[in-house]
Parts: structure tokens; C-alpha cells; sequence
């Protein structure tokens, strides 16, 4: 059955919630069969296309994977990214977020940021396209890739800007790479879930890189558990053809018309 929104809030304080990203179909249709959410996220970015930065990454690219990845989904809730510059006010948010929902029949957005973007997220609750939020680390406007949370101010602003979300309608936040003791007080004085990426166990949810987890991405970060070693897998399977290749083992008669 189809998860809803609503389905989601209701987990909170009772059921954690599993979230992966997915950037295509093949990829989409396993993650269907375990997580809640799935995210195109904008990560792509530098995972896919090797950018320095997820500010490379244009409304059209996500739309375009998130088109892939929409064909794989029955079940979870598809969120995508609304990539950098393209919510630097709520008129261009509002367009841009109605076109994503068009085009890739998602079911929300995230947008990075709080204080800043809190009378944009309200344009598009009242506009019906729901909205997650992402605090922490905003990889689309940060200049370190640094845990938050060590600094009073950091901590009082993080958690001053949930609030102000969950305000504004969020249905769920991201709490990136943020302090076990932040994630923990922000999640126990929200309704709304928050999905954690190396913000603890206390959120309501995790999500991690797809490519990540299974270690198809050969850097290793401290908030990663890597479940499989997927490299290793693809290096055997093609050292094996490249073996019966030049064998003549491959195609055989099988294999053939
Ligand atoms: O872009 C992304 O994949 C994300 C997750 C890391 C939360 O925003």
C-alpha cells in the first residue's frame, strides 16, 4: 500500500523510520521494499557526476533522475531535493517546486536552511506540495563540511529554525552531521519526525547514501556503516567476464541466436 504523509507523523514515538536516496529506477524498486522514504537527493551530485558541490546540480538533473526513480516506487514516499538556487525567494520557490511535483509525481520537496526559508516553506504548504526541511550541516550553503552543534549559538539556532519549520508546515526534518545531545532535545520538542544523518540514534528516522551503505562509493565517512562492499562484488563478477571473454567462454551456445 501506497505510504502516506500521515502515516509518517504517526511514527513518531512509535516506529522508527528507514530512509536511503535512490537516483534511479533499478535502485528505487529494491529500496521500495524497505524504506519509508526515499530521497533524490541532491547529493547526486558529487556521488554521480563527481561536482565539487551540490551547487552544481540543476532543477533539470533532478528532474530527470527523480523521473528514473519515480518508475521503481509503489509503496515509499518520494521526496526530492530543490537544488541550490532554485528557492531564493517564494515566488521561484513556488514555481520550481510545482514544476518538480508535475513533472516527477513526487510526493514532496526538502529544501536546505531555517530562519531564511521559513515564509517560503509557508507559501508552499498553503500551495499543497508538502515540504521536508534539512538543518545542520546544508551541504548547498556551508563552506566546511564540519558537525554542528559544539557552539551555544549553533545549537540555539538549530534549534530556534526547527521550530520555526515545523511552524511554517514541514511534515519532517533532516538533522545532518549535528551533536548527539542537539538531536536528541530537537526530536524529543518537535511533533514533526526527524530523519537523522549522523545526528544519532535519538532521531526519529535515519537515511544515508544509497551508494554509501552498500560501499559502492570507495570514501569511508565516521557517520557511515557500510552493510555490503559492493565494489568488491562488481570487480569479481567483471574480472570473471573479462575471463570468459577472452577465453571464448562467453557468449556460448546458450548465449546465442
Ligand atoms: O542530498 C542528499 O542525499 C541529502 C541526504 C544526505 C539527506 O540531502
Amino acid at each position: 500500500m501506497k505510504k502516506k504523509i500521515t502515516d509518517l507523523i504517526k511514527k513518531k514515538n512509535k516506529k522508527k523510520i528507514v530512509s536511503l536516496t535512490a537516483y534511479s529506477k533499478n535502485v528505487a524498486s529494491i529500496l521500495d521494499n524497505h524504506c519509508d522514504i526515499i530521497l533524490v537527493g541532491d547529493s547526486l551530485g558529487s556521488v554521480l557526476y563527481n561536482y565539487k558541490s551540490t551547487r552544481e546540480v540543476s532543477l533539470h538533473m533532478m528532474i530527470e533522475h527523480s523521473k528514473s526513480v519515480r518508475m521503481g516506487i509503489k509503496k515509499a514516499l518520494m521526496v526530492v531535493d530543490m537544488p541550490h538556487n532554485t528557492y531564493r525567494n517564494s515566488k521561484e520557490a513556488l514555481k520550481n517546486a510545482k514544476k518538480i511535483m508535475l513533472k516527477t509525481k513526487c510526493d514532496a520537496v526538502k529544501l536546505e536552511g531555517g530562519k531564511k526559508i521559513y515564509e517560503t516553506v509557508k507559501i508552499l504548504v498553503k500551495n499543497k506540495i508538502p515540504v521536508m526541511g534539512h538543518l545542520g550541516l546544508l551541504p548547498q550553503s556551508d563552506k566546511t563540511f564540519k558537525f554542528k552543534g559544539k557552539k551555544k549559538l549553533d545549537r540555539d539556532n538549530i534549534i530556534k529554525d526547527a521550530q520555526l519549520l515545523e511552524k511554517a508546515g514541514v511534515f519532517s526534518i533532516v538533522l545532518e552531521c549535528i551533536e548527539t545531545s542537539l538531536a536528541k532535545f530537537v526530536t524529543q520538542n518537535l511533533k514533526v519526525p526527524t530523519i537523522g544523518i549522523g545526528a544519532s540514534k535519538f532521531c526519529d528516522g535515519q537515511i544515508l547514501v544509497f551508494d554509501d551503505l552498500i560501499g559502492l562509493n570507495p570514501i569511508n565517512y565516521r557517520f557511515v556503516k557500510k552493510y555490503a562492499n559492493i565494489r568488491n562484488e562488481i570487480s569479481k563478477a567483471v574480472s570473471n567476464y573479462s575471463k570468459d571473454v577472452r577465453k571464448i567462454k562467453f557468449p556460448n551456445k546458450n548465449n546465442s541466436y
